[in-house]
């Protein structure tokens, strides 16, 4: 399978791209994280784009562009997860595939805004193992007992500005996928929320 996976900030699309992965045995292909595991590395990538991740701004289409077909090309089965982010990528997506890799489908994850602001005051993170989860696990990691920290883009400002991005930049993606657009209610446990994604998706097999 060849899906896209987007949404709004914190709804859920990190959480449930690795479970769609392991279950349907595709390559996870995070924009997000790529960029971010480029300025832990401190590479001279991720010395360019930092500033632009921690503001909640989108860095260029040239640069995502180029990280996601690099790596895209290598891979069989595969889902993208926040990317594309906008028209034009969403576009050179397409052209890139052609008619002979063609997406499936596009998943939508929706998630009112007020529920993302509350999930992502609360999101911490393992830099040790990747885990993600809520500070309530009392800064240690509860899969390998690393120290949890949050994520510099994760204050109330910039994910404000966060989701202002998404609802002008990428919101209208959905149009722009029209009948390979799949609509996935993003409210309720992961586990809820997996239930009805798994369904959707034995469907396409
Ligand atoms: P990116 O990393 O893609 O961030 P995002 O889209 O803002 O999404 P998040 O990773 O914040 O959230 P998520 O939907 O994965 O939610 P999660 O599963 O973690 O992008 C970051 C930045 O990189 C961008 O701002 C931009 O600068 C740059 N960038 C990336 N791609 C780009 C592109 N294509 N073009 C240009 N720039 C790009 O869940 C969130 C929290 O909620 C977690 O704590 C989780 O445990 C919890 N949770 C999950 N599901 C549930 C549930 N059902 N109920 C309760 N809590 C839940």
């Amino acid at each position: 399978m060849r899906l896209v996976l987007f949404g709004p900030p914190g709804s859920g699309k990190g959480t449930q791209a690795g479970r769609i992965c392991s279950r349907f045995g595709l390559t996870h292909l995070s924009t997000g994280n790529i960029l971010r595991e480029e300025m832990s590395a401190g590479t001279e990538l991720g010395l360019r784009v930092g500033g632009i991740v921690r503001s909640g701004a989108l860095v260029s289409d040239e640069i995502v562009n180029e990280l996601v077909f690099s790596r895209l090309d290598a891979a069989g089965g595969f889902l993208l997860d926040g990317y594309p982010r906008n028209l034009t990528q969403a576009r050179r997506l397409d052209e890139h595939l052609g008619s002979g890799r063609r997406l499936n489908c596009a998943l939508l994850l929706e998630v009112p805004d007020a529920e993302v602001v509350r999930r992502l005051s609360s999101r911490a993170s393992c830099s040790a193992c990747g885990f993600t989860g809520s500070v309530s696990h009392g800064g240690v990691c509860p899969s390998c007992g690393g120290p949890l920290s949050a994520r510099p883009d994760d204050g109330e400002d910039v994910v404000r500005r966060r989701l202002a991005e998404y609802h002008s930049s990428t919101a209208p993606l959905a149009a722009f996928y029209g009948d390979r657009l799949r609509r996935i209610d993003g409210t309720g446990t992961e586990q809820e929320v997996w239930m009805r994604m798994e369904n959707l998706l034995r469907g396409l097999e």
